[in-house]
This record gives structure tokens, C-alpha cells and sequence, in this order.
């Protein structure tokens, strides 16, 4: 890609103003702060039946990163004091969890660390996919991407750090749900990255006590030898060269969310042969007119298109250069919000099972609109673009 490449001209002629690119940032800004809870916790989707009253630690370390590049200092602070206090509250569960792990138990995983949380740091009544490590992880990983780039003291929040690492160096290699609640009988490989980019933040030194910290450098090396032993398989056409990452241990397909282990997690750089395989076998199997499905098989909501991923492929994009792809993909996410700005989850315009999205309607109504995700990760998209002029 030449470097006189210029993303404002190419957006203008796919159509995107420069009025409408501002107004879907100021505005993906104003949903994340303006239904942000007083105590800081960042709702997944504040209208949608089967997410309302409840804040998940991977939306919001997401939520969290768009905000942070977007420069709202203090939302994002907020929203560590939430999980701070949140997970403080956690303490002596997971120490009696790892007990009972080093003692052989098989732990039952509705004894986990939830997945999502209420408002009030509880667990909720109602029944969810619960144990799910990646956000554990994210979380990490966020806390020292916020704190660098903003120059925040990261010491305020290291009860709740404490507490996350230490539940994600007990059980990393355990089966879990996934990023997407599904599939709770494998290791996932994008959970997997999470984690290693939550044990690399903490072995930079400056997030948690010395013992941790050098655990953290441990940690991260035998996630990153796992993944690379264990989920990396040929390419389709069997051609070695093409080999790529897994959606989990012993999967043959992808998942999008595999993106995340090259831009942000940086498991594989992104220079690597394999990072690229892994993008390109992505966009191959998923990406359709701009907009990235889930996984082939995904059937929630008919399997639509998920704004987020669109987002999380496109800034991989942009970090390897494709600056064009890369606004190309944003020129699709703007398109798909509504007039008065909001983000879906997912849309229906390209579906892998259209005749499954009804049954979703009937339990749980529309798809979740605005997610706050969808605008977290556009904010973060604008930025990798350099389109972010209100940063701080
Ligand atoms: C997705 C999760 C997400 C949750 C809340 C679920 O449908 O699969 O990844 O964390 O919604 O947005």
C-alpha cells in the first residue's frame, strides 16, 4: 500500500461524508457514556431482553479500548473501578478454586467466576453459558493498554487484577465456553489469546506484585507454545505453506475472532506468515461484501453479520498496512447503522441460515441494538485509520 494513500478521500468516494463519519463517532462515544452506569459498569446492550442489566468483561474491555483511544479518560477509569470492585469481591472464591484445582477436584463449572455480571457485581438468576476465561484475560490486557497510553496509575485497580490473573494462571488450559457461549467441551484458540495477552501485559512489570509479574512471563510463553503446537493446521488446499490458526484444539475450520490473535493480543505478529494465513483464511471463509460472519456454522440470529468483527479483521488490516481494506470495511460497519447512529450486533443482509433467525426473533426479539461493542470497536477502527481527532 503506497503511503499517499488517504482514507478521508477514499472514504468520501464509497460514499461515507466526513458529516456522517464525525456524527457515528460522537455517537458511538454518546451510547457507550451515555448508558455507561453510574458505578461505571458498561451495559452489553442496554434494550436487548437477554442482555439487559448485565456488563460482560469481553464487551467491556472492548468498549473499554474504544473509549480509552477515543480519549474519555474518566469511562474508562470508571469502568475499572467497576471491575475492580467486582472482582475484589472475588477473592476468597478463587482462592478456595484453586485450592480445590491443586487438590485434583473436578470443579463443577457452575462454581466458576461468572461469565457477565449485574450492574451490582453479582452473579444474576438467570441461567447463562457461564465459565468463559477469555474475558479474565482481556480484561489484563486492557488495564495496561489504558494505562500506558494515558498515563493512568494502574496500582488502583490491583486487588481486581490480582484476582483475574490469578483465576486465568489456574485455569487457562481448561476447556470453557467460547468468546460467542458455545462450545464448552473445547480450549478455544482465541480464548487461548486473550489469556496471552493478559499474561504479557502483567509481565511488562507495572500492573501487579514481582511474584506475579514473573509468573506472568512464564505464563505467557506456554500459552503462546500451546497455540502454536496445538492450533495450527493446514490450509484447505492441504498446502503447508497456507497453514493457519484453528477456531480450537482439533477444529479444522476458523472462527473470526481468531483475528484478535495477531492485532490486538499479538500472539502471532503481524508480519508472520502465519498471521497472514490466518487473516486471509478469515476474510476467505467469512467476510462477505465487508461484513464477517461469525463461523460458518453460527446459526444465532440466522448468522448474520457482525459489525464488531467486521471492525476487529479491518483493524488487523490497517496494522498490516491495508489501509484501503481496511476503510473499506468501515465504509460497510457505517453503512449499517441505523440513522440515528446506533450499531447492531448483527445484520441480516448475508446470512448462513436464514431460516433459523426467526426462532431467535421469537425468544428474544430483534437482534441487540445498539450493542455497545458494535461502537467500541468502531471507535477503535477510527483510530487505527487515524480518524480520531478528539483524542485526548
Ligand atoms: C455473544 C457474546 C457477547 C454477548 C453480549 C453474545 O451473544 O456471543 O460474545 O459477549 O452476546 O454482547
Amino acid at each position: 500500500m503506497s503511503s499517499t494513500f488517504h482514507v478521508r478521500d477514499h472514504l468520501r468516494a464509497r460514499g461515507l461524508t466526513d458529516e456522517r463519519l464525525e456524527f457515528l463517532i460522537q455517537h458511538s462515544a454518546e451510547v457507550i457514556r451515555g448508558f455507561q452506569e453510574p458505578n461505571g459498569a458498561y451495559p452489553a446492550s442496554p434494550t436487548f431482553s437477554a442482555y439487559k442489566g448485565y456488563s460482560w468483561l469481553r464487551d467491556g474491555s472492548f468498549i473499554a479500548e474504544g473509549m480509552s483511544r477515543f480519549g474519555d479518560v474518566d469511562s474508562v477509569n470508571g469502568f475499572h473501578d467497576w471491575v475492580n470492585t467486582t472482582l475484589s469481591a472475588r477473592r476468597e472464591q478463587v482462592d478456595a478454586l484453586v485450592v480445590r484445582h491443586q487438590a485434583g477436584e473436578d470443579i463443577p463449572l457452575a462454581d466458576m467466576l461468572p461469565t457477565r455480571f449485574t450492574f451490582d457485581g453479582a452473579d444474576g438468576s438467570d441461567p447463562w453459558w457461564d465459565f468463559q476465561t477469555d474475558g479474565y484475560g482481556m480484561w489484563l490486557w486492557q488495564v495496561g493498554e489504558h494505562a500506558s497510553r494515558h498515563r493512568v496509575d494502574p496500582a488502583q485497580w490491583e486487588a481486581g487484577m490480582a484476582v483475574a490473573f490469578d483465576f486465568a494462571a489456574e485455569f487457562w488450559n481448561m476447556n470453557c465456553y467460547d468468546w460467542w457461549e458455545e462450545h464448552s467441551e473445547a480450549v478455544h484458540t482465541s480464548t487461548l489469546g486473550a489469556l496471552f495477552a493478559g499474561f504479557t501485559a502483567v509481565s511488562r512489570g507495572n500492573l501487579l506484585d514481582d511474584e506475579r509479574t514473573s509468573r506472568a512471563v512464564g505464563l505467557a510463553t506456554q500459552v503462546r507454545e500451546f497455540i502454536l503446537a496445538k492450533a495450527v493446521i493446514s490450509g484447505r488446499a492441504k498446502d503447508a505453506s497456507a497453514q493457519h490458526l484453528s477456531k480450537w484444539i482439533g477444529a479444522d475450520t476458523v472462527d473470526a475472532s481468531l483475528a484478535a490473535c495477531v492485532v490486538p493480543f499479538g500472539v502471532l505478529g503481524v508480519d508472520s506468515v502465519l498471521a497472514a494465513n490466518t487473516i486471509n483464511a478469515v476474510e476467505r471463509d467469512l467476510s462477505v461484501y465487508g461484513g464477517v460472519h461469525r463461523f460458518r456454522a453460527d446459526v444465532f440470529f440466522g448468522g448474520g453479520q457482525w459489525l464488531l468483527l467486521s471492525c476487529l479483521v479491518a483493524w488487523n488490516k490497517a496494522a498490516s498496512g491495508d489501509l484501503e481494506s481496511a476503510a473499506d470495511y468501515l465504509v460497510w460497519v457505517a453503512s449499517q447503522a441505523l440513522e440515528n447512529g446506533d450499531m447492531p450486533e448483527q445484520v441480516n443482509t448475508h446470512m448462513n441460515y436464514p431460516e433459523h433467525e426467526e426462532e431467535w426473533i421469537q425468544k428474544w426479539g430483534p437482534a441487540a441494538t445498539p450493542l455497545l461493542w458494535s461502537h467500541g470497536m468502531f471507535l477503535t477502527l477510527a483510530d487505527s485509520l487515524g480518524l480520531l481527532e478528539t483524542k485526548a
